[in-house]
């Protein structure tokens, strides 16, 4: 059709998603004399989907740009709803923008050279789903969580593999969709996605980024589903449920050493979901039924991280 083509490469990693790689790929664009009949393609995980997606935002004062997810976690969480950003020394996410990509385009075969610990963090936004959305789609993985923690693509074993995870990312997709769709600024609904990111999001700044966004939120939902518990909305048998699951999907769900509890009290404070000086937990009655509290007393949060060490 006569289309032209480039690639702009940037390096992996969360330290890529900075304003210098959103200034190098504007320079790069200039260079290619990209106009606002251009468009981007965001190929790779959810570093690149986010860098790019804010950089579409701005670029020319906006031009459009596809979603092309290649990691588990991009497939089922980033890629959908618009989000966009770049981290700042003050935080993560601190700059961006709403900005819905034209399309989302999933092929799950990119997923046959993601590493090991990559999938294990697509796997746990999966279960925040079943947490927080759908109670069959987490039951399935309770029943299912020996094909997905040890099968493969062709692997003999589990010939319906991809079959299943297919299904798993379809069903994901459509949760956040339906979700975002209610709700895209995050004025209310869309905020439940944030399930486990409270503590997770205050966990991986504490640990300077050395454990991932998706292993954060490992420990995060276990530690508000110990909350909820705490807060006598959550039954004991489906907190051990999804510790269980978390558990044996091979997911961290201790808050490792050298982090403090008063590191992940502050971080908490500052983080940009407080507001007017609380707080804000999304916490779960049970598996399927979340809602959003600002009146966890502090004491109780801090017993929650002291228990989680
Ligand atoms: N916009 C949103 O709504 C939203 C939601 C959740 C997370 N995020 C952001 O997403 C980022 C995390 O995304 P991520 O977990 O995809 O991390 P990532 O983009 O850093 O990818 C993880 C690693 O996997 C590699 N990779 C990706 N696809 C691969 C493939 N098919 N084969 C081999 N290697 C592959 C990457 O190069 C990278 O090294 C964070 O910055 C987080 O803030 C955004």
């Amino acid at each position: 059709m006569g289309i032209r083509m480039d690639t702009i490469e940037i390096p992996a990693g969360e330290s890529s998603k900075m304003i210098h790689t959103a200034l190098a790929i504007v320079e790069r664009l200039i260079a290619l004399e990209a106009d606002r009949k251009s468009a981007l393609i965001a190929l790779g995980g959810g570093v690149v989907g986010d860098i790019t997606g804010f950089v579409a935002s701005i670029y020319m004062r906006s031009i459009p740009y596809i979603q092309m997810p290649t990691s588990l976690l991009a497939m089922v969480d980033s890629s959908i709803g618009g989000k966009t950003g770049i981290d700042i020394q003050e935080g993560k996410n601190l700059l961006g923008t709403f900005y819905q990509p034209k399309g989302v385009y999933i092929d799950i075969d990119f997923l046959k050279t993601l590493p090991e610990r990559e999938f294990r963090t697509g796997i746990a936004e999966i279960i925040k789903y079943g947490v927080i959305d759908d109670p069959e789609l987490f039951h399935s993985m309770e029943k299912e969580a020996a094909e997905l923690l040890n099968g493969s693509f062709g692997s003999p074993e589990f010939p319906d593999y991809p079959e299943y995870l297919e299904r798993l990312v379809s069903r994901s997709g459509r949760i956040k969709k339906g979700i975002v769709e209610i709700d895209e600024t995050e004025r209310g609904l869309r905020r439940i996605l944030n399930f486990g990111h409270t503590f997770g999001h205050a966990i991986e700044a504490e640990s300077q980024y050395s454990i991932s966004h998706g292993e954060a939120v490992s420990i995060g939902i276990v530690a508000a589903t110990l909350l909820s518990e705490k807060m006598k909305y959550l039954s004991a048998e489906d907190r051990s449920r999804i510790a269980a699951l978390i558990g044996a999907m091979g997911l961290p769900d201790r808050i490792p050493d050298g982090i403090t509890t008063e590191g992940i009290l502050s971080r908490m404070k500052r983080d940009k979901k407080k507001e007017n000086d609380a707080i804000h937990f999304v916490l779960i009655k049970k598996i399927g039924t979340p809602f959003i509290s600002s009146g966890v007393p502090e004491e109780i949060v801090r017993e929650t991280i002291e228990e989680m060490k």
